[in-house]
This record gives C-alpha cells, sequence and structure tokens, in this order.
C-alpha cells in the first residue's frame, strides 16, 4: 500500500455520468478488485478519500472508470489535466485466477465493471456480461470487444442493445449452455450479486464477487463498510471487496 500523489494526464465522459480518468502515478501491481482511495488535493471541499476500483494499472499509468453520483465523484469530474490528487493503495483482496479447467465468466451491472473488465483483460479468455439500463449507459464497448477469447454480451433493460432484460436473466443463459467446472465473477448492485450467488449455487458453479460498500478509511480502522458473512462480521476494505459469494448473509 502507497500514498502517492497522482497528477490527471486525462479525464473524459466515456458514457452517461460515466468517466474514464488516466492517472501518472507510480502504484505496486494490483489484482482485479482491489481499489485505490482517491482525494482531492488543494480543496477546502470536505472530500473524504472516495473508493474507486482500479481498471488497469501499466507503465507508470492507472486508470479509474467511475460515475457521478454525488458531490465527491462531480468535483472528481471536473478534474483537468495536469491538476493534482492524492492515491491510497492498491488496497484490499482482489479476484482469483481461474482455475485452469474452470469456464470464466464475468458478469458486471451499475457500477460494477471496472473490476470485471480488469478481469476479463487480465484472464483474456471466457465469457463476459454488461447489464445497464439502456446502451448509453454502458461505457468501453470497444474495449471489450477487442479483448481476444472472451465473448461479450450486454444486456439492457430498454432493449437499447444487446438482450432486452437484466445481467442476471444472460447469465442464466449463458449458464445452461456451459459445460462445468465454471468460476463467476461479478460485481454491481446487491440483488445482482444475490440473483448471481443464487445461479452459481444452483449450476455448482464457483462464484466470487465484489462488494460495493461505503468506505472512509479504507484500511481496517473505521468499520465503516461491515458487511454480514457465515462466519460473522468482515469489512469490506481489507477482508474483500472480492469474497466468495458462499459466505455472504445476502439477508431477504
Ligand atoms: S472503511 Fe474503515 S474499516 Fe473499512
Amino acid at each position: 500500500m502507497e500514498d502517492c500523489n497522482a497528477l490527471v494526464k486525462d479525464n473524459r465522459q466515456v458514457a452517461r455520468d460515466t468517466y474514464l480518468m488516466t492517472l501518472a502515478c507510480e502504484l505496486s501491481p494490483f489484482t482485479p478488485g482491489q481499489f485505490l482511495m482517491l482525494r482531492l488535493t488543494g480543496s477546502c471541499e470536505p472530500f473524504l478519500r472516495r473508493p474507486l476500483a482500479i481498471l488497469s494499472c501499466r507503465e507508470g499509468a492507472v486508470e479509474l472508470l467511475y460515475k457521478v453520483k454525488g458531490r465527491g465523484t462531480s468535483l472528481l469530474a471536473g478534474k483537468q489535466k495536469g491538476e493534482e490528487l492524492s492515491a491510497l493503495g492498491p488496497l484490499g483482496k482482489g479476484f482469483s485466477d481461474p482455475r485452469p479447467d474452470e469456464e470464466a465468466v464475468y458478469i458486471a451491472g451499475g457500477t460494477g465493471l471496472p473490476p470485471i473488465l480488469a478481469m476479463a483483460e487480465r484472464i483474456g479468455r471466457g465469457h463476459m456480461i454488461i447489464g445497464a439500463y439502456t446502451k448509453d449507459d454502458i461505457p468501453l464497448w470497444q474495449r471489450m470487444q477487442d479483448i481476444r477469447g472472451v465473448e461479450i454480451t450486454a444486456a439492457t433493460e430498454d432493449g437499447s442493445m444487446g438482450m432486452r432484460g437484466v445481467a442476471t436473466q444472460a447469465l442464466d443463459d449463458l449458464l445452461k449452455k456451459l459445460q462445468p467446472p465454471c468460476v463467476i465473477y461479478a460485481c454491481g448492485p446487491a440483488g445482482m450479486l444475490k440473483a448471481a450467488a443464487s445461479l452459481a449455487k444452483g449450476f455448482g458453479a464457483r462464484c466470487e464477487v465484489s462488494i460495493e460498500e461505503r468506505m472512509a478509511c479504507g484500511f481496517g480502522v473505521c468499520s465503516a463498510c461491515v458487511v454480514r458473512t457465515t462466519t460473522g462480521n468482515q469489512r469490506v476494505c481489507i477482508q474483500g471487496p472480492v469474497f466468495d459469494a458462499a459466505d455472504i448473509e445476502w439477508g431477504q
């Protein structure tokens, strides 16, 4: 874990309310699912560090994909080339690699694309499902298409791109066609993760979920990010954000 000054190299809108930021920043190698705590510098605005999953990190350039959802991310979207941020990370626990005999399935919904795309790019084989309300909410479509060895399916609720429906319907369809063993990597809204966990159980697939939780410190000292598991409460920032889906108490 390092705390480094990061210069904005690029910060552009790539879908509705969604931005791709590239930072000049020397980070240790990361595992998809790991995140940075990002803080604006030189501002009087109250701005806790924000957790953002790392999309890529190579040759001193770190990519982050984020959706503008409030004051903090709105300020982030206004950052221009040459401005400075403070980045702490890589933090947390990322996804495990698939075993050689496992068919890999990646599923992302809502703001869950960064760790899933990072994992698909790292592994370079398998099937990926991206779910959104409409095609305007899907960023980096061409980049996903360019991953050789990974077949991409879009599911939109309004039917404007790919199949009409939600990502977990596409997952159900896909799992029926695949030969086990399979491993599912998922990130997105809690309802999607719960449904993916249930499908995985039904198909006898391994499933790892990256949980999006509010965080304050990002490294285990404040307990702002607790999730219920079968072995008690765990802190998402250090014991996750990636968990075995079978270990999470999903609730009703
Ligand atoms: S954010 Fe502080 S313990 Fe997780």
